[in-house]
């Protein structure tokens, strides 16, 4: 017994109904590649900073006793992420204050606008910007100007009387003053 097949279902052309859900699956299973794809670099944004390893976190700014209790003073560090061709860009600034006994606000020199070195200026008790005027209280706080926050601070420890900074690592925007 023999079939003719040349007649069964199998070999008739695709209805429009069925191309229409052939193309439609292809077209999902091409934006799927394409969205996977386009979502490498976010998903690369997203997680490199919890992979990044900053070295030698903790530097010693110096003895407490160079920073004295109710004055602000300019502390020094080489940034322990310079590379060789960094040249003097790798000598970092901070502005050290004590405002109780072993208790410090270490912040980093930038403005918060638009990172121009600030000034401390001990008569007013006001940090100051040269570029547009910002002001900030010697809190850190924002008193005037442009910037849209407070001054940056870093994290800071004493270990055997020296005041240690955690400088692997520059003070951003997730910190709050
Ligand atoms: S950079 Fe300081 S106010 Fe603009």
């Amino acid at each position: 017994m023999s079939c003719d097949c040349s007649n069964t279902p199998s070999n008739q052309p695709p209805s429009p109904s069925e191309r229409r859900g052939v193309m439609l699956k292809l077209g999902i299973g091409l934006m799927g590649i394409g969205g996977a794809i386009a979502s490498i670099p976010l998903i690369g944004y997203a997680i490199t900073p919890a992979l990044k390893k900053y070295k030698n976190s903790w530097i010693d700014l110096g003895g407490t006793a160079d920073f004295p209790e109710g004055e602000t003073r300019l502390g020094k560090f080489t940034n322990p992420n310079a590379s060789p061709t960094d040249g003097a860009s790798a000598e970092q600034a901070v502005w050290v204050r004590s405002y109780k006994p072993a208790q410090f606000q270490v912040f980093a020199v930038n403005c918060a606008h638009l990172g121009c070195p600030v000034k401390w200026f001990q008569q007013s008790k006001l940090f100051m910007c040269p570029c547009h005027g910002g002001v900030y209280y010697e809190d850190g706080s924002h008193a005037s100007g442009p910037p849209p926050r407070g001054l940056f601070e870093y994290k800071w420890k004493i270990e055997n009387g020296r005041l240690l900074i955690d400088a692997g690592r520059l003070p951003g925007l997730e910190q709050t003053v």
